[in-house]
């Protein structure tokens, strides 16, 4: 059992070369955390193994994005996110996840992993924005119009959602995001 911690807006970095590693079942309870993961969220592995994955869950986090990750891996499918995790003692640390599936020899999913390294400050700054918004559509309308905010806002950009992670964490998204920031200084 975990109990949630008190929420502190206080964040934890993390070397670039540390890979938080985890895997789970297909309901999502965790079954593997390599070391990186204990050291960082605070969790041994007897805390965590067998507990579900949202113990990380941080309350700024919009639930339409953990909805888009289930249902994309369910359907045998990988996704990455960039996503905000409350370790134990409160604290918070940003990460680009990338979620993959396993499968056994007759192809039947059997669990899921996720390889998370650390979040660069401008693709934290960029997806904050989202997240905020989706966030309070959440709130007063429910995941479905956060969803179809992200929809639209993918749109208006021109993006697939794969596309809008992989331009958001590449090292050539960061360029864009760069002149995005010129630009917007200059307007
Ligand atoms: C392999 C894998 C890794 C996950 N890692 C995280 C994580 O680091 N943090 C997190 O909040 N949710 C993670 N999730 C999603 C959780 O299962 C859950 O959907 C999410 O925390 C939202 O919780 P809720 O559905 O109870 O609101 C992961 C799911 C999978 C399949």
């Amino acid at each position: 059992m975990i109990y949630r911690p008190i929420v502190l807006d206080e964040e934890i970095s993390f070397s670039k070369k540390k890979f938080i590693v985890s895997k789970t079942d297909l309901s999502g309870k965790i079954i593997f955390i390599n070391k990186n993961f204990s050291e960082i969220s605070g969790y041994s592995e007897e805390e965590l193994i067998g507990e579900p994955h949202n113990a990380l869950r941080h309350p700024d986090m919009p639930r339409g994005i953990f909805f888009l990750v289930w249902q994309t891996l369910l359907a045998g499918n990988p996704i990455s996110g960039v996503i905000k995790n409350l370790a134990k003692d409160g604290r918070y640390y940003w990460v680009i996840s990338d979620f993959e599936v396993k499968r056994d020899m007759n192809g039947e999913l059997v669990a899921f992993t996720a390889f998370r390294r650390a979040a660069p400050d401008l693709v934290i700054e960029e997806i904050e924005e989202l997240y905020e918004i989706m966030l309070s559509i959440e709130k007063k309308h429910g995941m479905e119009q956060s969803l179809a905010y992200l929809e639209s806002f993918l749109d208006e950009h021109n993006l697939t959602y794969p596309k809008f992670i992989e331009e958001l964490t590449t090292p050539k998204g960061i360029l864009v995001n760069l002149l995005n920031i010129f630009k917007r200084m200059l307007r």
